[in-house]
């Protein structure tokens, strides 16, 4: 792990320094670079043009973590909407939705009323796919668990993403492919301890691969999401080898990271979804960005410093 890292995924917990970034014009400004917009019309908006160069979208409302039950409504009725806008627009996109943004703090039927919700009303609108977003450990057991209670009562367009940097995650592939679930792939965003993740670069990546081509080989459509060209040269040369087409697999990348990758993949034949993200609350999405690539978070603090 980069040295940078964890101080940047430590201060993307910070109220104070949340609450400057959010309202100052410079903060608005950096998360441009990776948030569509606030709004569902520049989410839809971002989702046309991206459908434009052949990508397609998974679009998430920003918001996590929300600790009273009329937030967690209100982020329902924000997805709904976004459904409906989405099958207006006939944009090829999907939605990425996180637990937490819709009760799972508070109470698991709060939640699971909401995500149901979501999910009905992505199924009347031609069977819209709705991704269960990833977040910090301490909620991988129980996103899983509510996961797998939507599964048997027959919620099946959803599904999950997984983390290679936590140990447990090969054995969680491993069910997500005898169920046939649709899994993301990522190496995962957040600060974790060495009794659940690895630490190494070299170990997350090694888990990716060892994930990676068990989902290709004998998963249901999995998406690989990450940036990383080695993993990506990876996929595409292991999908040769073992006769595994193009339309088997797709591969994912962040609104505003690597265009030019997203746009070269598309022209090779690949599917490729951007995940875009939209809304206010982008203060923690954006400052796991910067850790993700330090170089980032210095360009951003100095134009704070020079403004
Ligand atoms: P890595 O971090 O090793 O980066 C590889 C290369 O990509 C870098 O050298 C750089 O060139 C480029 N790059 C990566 N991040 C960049 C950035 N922010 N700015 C500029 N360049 C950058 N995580 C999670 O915990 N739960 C989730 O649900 C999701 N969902 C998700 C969806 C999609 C579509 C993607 C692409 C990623 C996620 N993630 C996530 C985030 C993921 O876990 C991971 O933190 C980032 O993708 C960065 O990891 P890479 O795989 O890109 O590799």
């Amino acid at each position: 792990m980069s040295v940078l890292k964890e101080p940047i995924l430590k201060l993307s917990q910070s109220k104070e320094l949340r609450g400057f970034v959010s309202t100052n014009p410079l903060g608005r400004k950096a998360a441009h670079r990776f948030v569509a917009g606030e709004t569902q019309t520049d989410a839809i908006n971002a989702a046309r043009e991206a459908n434009k160069i052949g990508l397609k979208v998974s679009l998430d409302h920003l918001g996590e973590n929300t600790n009273s039950e009329a937030e967690a409504r209100h982020a329902t009725e924000e997805y709904l909407e976004l459904l409906d806008k989405i099958a207006e627009a006939g944009v090829d996109a999907n939605v990425s939705v996180k637990l937490t943004a819709l009760g799972q703090d508070i109470n698991r039927g709060l939640c699971i009323e909401n995500i149901c919700k979501i999910l009905e009303r992505a199924d009347q609108h031609n069977h819209t796919f709705v991704r269960l977003d990833m977040e910090g450990s301490s909620y991988t057991e129980n996103t899983l668990d509510i996961f797998r209670q939507l599964w048997r009562e027959g919620h099946h367009n959803t599904g999950v993403v997984l983390q290679s940097y936590l140990y447990r995650t090969a054995t969680d592939v491993q069910e997500m492919v005898d169920t046939g679930v649709r899994v993301r792939l990522c190496k995962g965003a957040y600060l974790e301890p060495p009794t659940v993740a690895f630490a190494e670069k070299t170990e997350v990546d090694e888990n990716y691969v060892r994930c990676m081509e068990n989902l290709m080989l004998h998963g249901n459509y999995p998406g690989l999401a990450t940036h990383d060209e080695e993993l990506i040269n990876h996929a595409i040369s292991y999908a040769k080898e073992n006769n595994i087409g193009p339309e088997r697999f797709e591969f994912q990348m962040l609104y505003g990271v690597r265009r030019d990758l997203q746009k070269k993949l598309v022209a090779e034949g690949y599917n490729v979804r951007a995940y875009v993200p939209y809304g206010s609350e982008w203060y923690p999405y954006l400052m796991r960005r910067m850790a993700e690539r330090p170089a980032n978070f210095f360009f951003i603090a100095s134009q704070f410093f020079k403004g």
